[in-house]
């Protein structure tokens, strides 16, 4: 296994079994736009997850074009190059070399797409392209086939079949390959220091931005791309707002601060969350929530093993958590009761877990024939159970303001399962033991 880009035959590979799927059909997958951000300043450009799947190419204004059939072909339409351009915004590969660098059988460039784009669809049964999903392209498509309609009396006919191409791409990138796990084992380890950086440097007084600062140094230092989503890092009571991105507090001694940040590798992502006290040790009513938690995702990452359906540790992780919720005194009733009754949602109001791959929330479908899907090994799923505890009538007060999450990336395999972030401390005396001077 190793941590490097895929080989040229992995995405030739991808495009076959996509090709294998159209029967006949035509595939065309843009890349994402860039985004003015204002004048002639971009936001940072990240490639569509789809088409550099089926790709590996990273520039913008791209779009391939799959054909299938006996005889399958891949084209390439991507920016000529263009000395002068690349003077200021950078090297292109331009179509010429596309087609030896990325193994596609044409390469044409992007100025060329409407002219060619009729030709490629005629006399095919089905055009796939992501449908809805950006009113541009939906009208460049309809422009498309209106093309090749105007030919009927030439004897040429027009895909009759219209279909979204990212459900069958959505399948293929939810089981991952070797190269692909290696990648993601990379990201989980530089996310790892990340956390172990960031660890270390809280401390009373110190600001939430200063401990993403550390976690932004890790990932860039060794050569992530990016954070794979904003980083939250939430001290104290931010920590229950569950999609806190500001991190502008000042960290106060004797709170928790919340982390929850994954970098991207290669175009993979992780996504880790660590929980632990400013101060270096838990008070009590602290370290029993955390223990709860912990034992919540002990449950869970169990019930992770080849056929298990989606859901079961996510159960797993409620039945633990209701019954500490319940022996902690805040929730009242049986176990089933509180499940039953939904009360238990005040303090975990999320799912224990989503598919992780190119993007973090990754695609794929959770469910399968209206049952949750059974886990096959490759895929990738977090782990991650929580407790936020607002003031609230009947909520002891010395819980008030604690929020607790515990999120590890876990590969289902053919035994079980394996946690690729498990580097990251996560026990009370582990963490105590990393965070003591
Ligand atoms: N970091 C986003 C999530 O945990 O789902
Ligand atoms: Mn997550
Ligand atoms: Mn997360």
């Amino acid at each position: 296994m190793n941590s490097s880009v895929p080989s040229l035959k992995s995405f030739q590979a991808r495009r076959r079994k996509l090709a294998r799927a159209l029967a006949g059909g035509v595939a065309v997958l843009p890349t994402a736009p860039e985004r003015a951000r204002n004048a002639d300043t971009h936001y940072p450009y990240r490639w569509d997850s789809h088409f550099h799947y089926l790709t590996g190419f990273h520039e913008p204004d791209a779009v391939l074009v799959i054909l299938g059939g006996p005889q399958p072909r891949s084209v390439l339409f991507c920016r000529p190059r263009d000395p002068a351009l690349e003077l200021w915004d950078g090297m292109r590969v331009g179509p010429r070399a596309a087609v030896s660098r990325y193994g596609v059988d044409e390469a044409w460039p992007i100025d060329q797409l409407d002219r060619r784009l009729p030709a490629l669809l005629a006399n095919r049964p089905s055009l796939h392209t992501p449908i809805g999903a950006d009113a541009g392209w939906d009208a460049r498509v309809t422009g498309w086939l209106n093309a090749v309609r105007r030919q009927v009396r030439s004897g040429v006919t027009a895909p009759d079949t219209l279909c979204d191409v990212r459900q069958a791409v959505n399948e293929m990138r939810l089981v991952k390959d070797a190269g692909e796990l290696a990648l993601m084992k990379h990201a989980a380890a530089i996310s790892v220091s990340a956390h172990c950086r960031a660890m270390r440097a809280a401390a009373p007084g110190r600001y939430e931005f200063e401990v993403e600062a550390e976690l932004l140094h890790e990932f860039r230092r060794n050569g992530a791309e990016a954070p794979a989503y904003p980083s939250i890092v939430a001290g104290g009571a931010n920590a229950c707002i569950l999609h806190y991105v500001e991190n502008r507090a000042p960290l106060r001694a004797g709170d928790l601060l919340l982390i929850d940040a994954g970098c991207e590798w290669q175009g993979y992502a992780s996504d880790i969350t660590r929980t632990f006290p400013v101060g270096g040790r838990f008070s009590a009513p602290q370290r029993d929530l955390y223990q709860l938690v912990l034992a919540a995702q002990q449950a869970a990452l169990t019930r992770i093993k080849p056929r298990a359906p989606f859901t079961a540790y996510h159960e797993a992780a409620v039945r633990v958590l209701v019954r500490g919720l319940i022996d902690l005194k805040l929730c009242r009733g049986s176990v089933d009761g509180v499940i039953e009754s939904g009360d238990y949602r005040q303090f975990y109001m999320h799912r224990t877990g989503h598919w992780l791959g190119r993007d973090v929330h990754d695609v794929g479908d959770y469910t399968v024939g209206g049952r949750s899907r059974p886990l096959v090994p490759g895929m990738v799923l977090t782990v991650e159970p929580g407790l936020y505890v607002r003031p609230g009538p009947k909520v002891p007060k010395a819980f008030h303001h604690i929020g607790i999450r515990i999120e590890d990336d876990v590969v289902v395999t053919p035994s079980g399962h394996r946690v690729l972030t498990d580097g990251a401390p996560k026990s009370v005396a582990d963490i105590e033991a990393w965070m003591a001077p």
